[in-house]
């Protein structure tokens, strides 16, 4: 990797508001973001129309050949992923995509293909990329590795309100225990499982605002 670029990992669990934060600190800085999770997505949304459901186990080598992923980082902070050219933004955001993505970032190939694209992705600009997994595998030498968390009844309540104000009609304790599963999935992966890198900074979001989170990334990674 070339040394003037810089690499900013934010890892952490579903809900700890990864997401928002990374794209406002992106913009802030003049990085460019790259959501991991959303390919891990946009994959699940692939191998469920190509094969009309899936199981946990399932072998999905092969399927992936020629199948195009790209993501788009916009100036307003919004990131929109294709899949062939479909843009699948909208459609990898939904209970179906949550309760059968763990079957699939399970899958040690889809993981190893993932892995290549982000790699590549983060090749000609300084990034900042969250996931679960970003910090320990996919950049172990990141130049900054951030662990963010929150308490399950926060993160499920953070969910919560961005599928109402998508418009969604869900509920929250049903949200709580996709929350809890998906919680058990990223922590007990064979590959690439959650968990926090020994040089990562933590930081407990539970009773910050967002905007105290973006401003303690933008602190951080200004020395680096
Ligand atoms: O960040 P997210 O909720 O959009 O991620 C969706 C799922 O993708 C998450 O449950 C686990 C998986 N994932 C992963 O295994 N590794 C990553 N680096 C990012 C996401």
């Amino acid at each position: 990797m070339d040394k003037h670029l810089t690499v900013v990992a934010v890892d952490g669990p579903a809900g700890s508001g990864k997401s928002s934060v990374s794209r406002e600190v992106a913009v802030a800085l003049g990085l460019k973001y790259i959501d991991s999770g959303a390919i891990y997505r946009a994959i699940t949304w692939f191998l469920i129309r190509r094969h009309g459901a899936i199981t946990k186990g399932q072998d999905f080598s092969g399927d992936l050949n020629g199948v195009v992923i790209t993501q788009e980082f916009n100036n307003d902070g919004s990131c929109n992923t294709f899949v062939d050219n479909t843009d699948v933004s909208v459609d990898i955001r939904t209970e179906t995509i949550a309760k059968n993505i763990g079957k699939v970032s399970d899958d040690p190939g889809v993981r190893e293909f993932v892995n290549g694209l982000l790699r590549e992705w983060a090749r000609n600009s300084s990034i900042i990329m969250d996931g679960r997994d970003i910090g320990t595998v996919v950049f172990p030498d990141a130049d900054l590795k951030v662990y963010l968390d929150a308490s399950v009844d926060v993160r499920a309540e953070r969910r919560y309100n961005e599928y109402r104000e998508s418009g969604k009609n869900v509920d929250l304790n049903s949200i709580k225990n996709q929350i809890i599963q998906r919680d058990v999935e990223d922590t007990s992966r064979p590959f690439g499982a959650l968990k926090t890198a020994e040089d990562a900074v933590v930081i407990d979001t539970s009773s910050m605002s967002k905007e105290d989170v973006i401003q303690a990334l933008i602190n951080l990674i200004a020395p680096v």
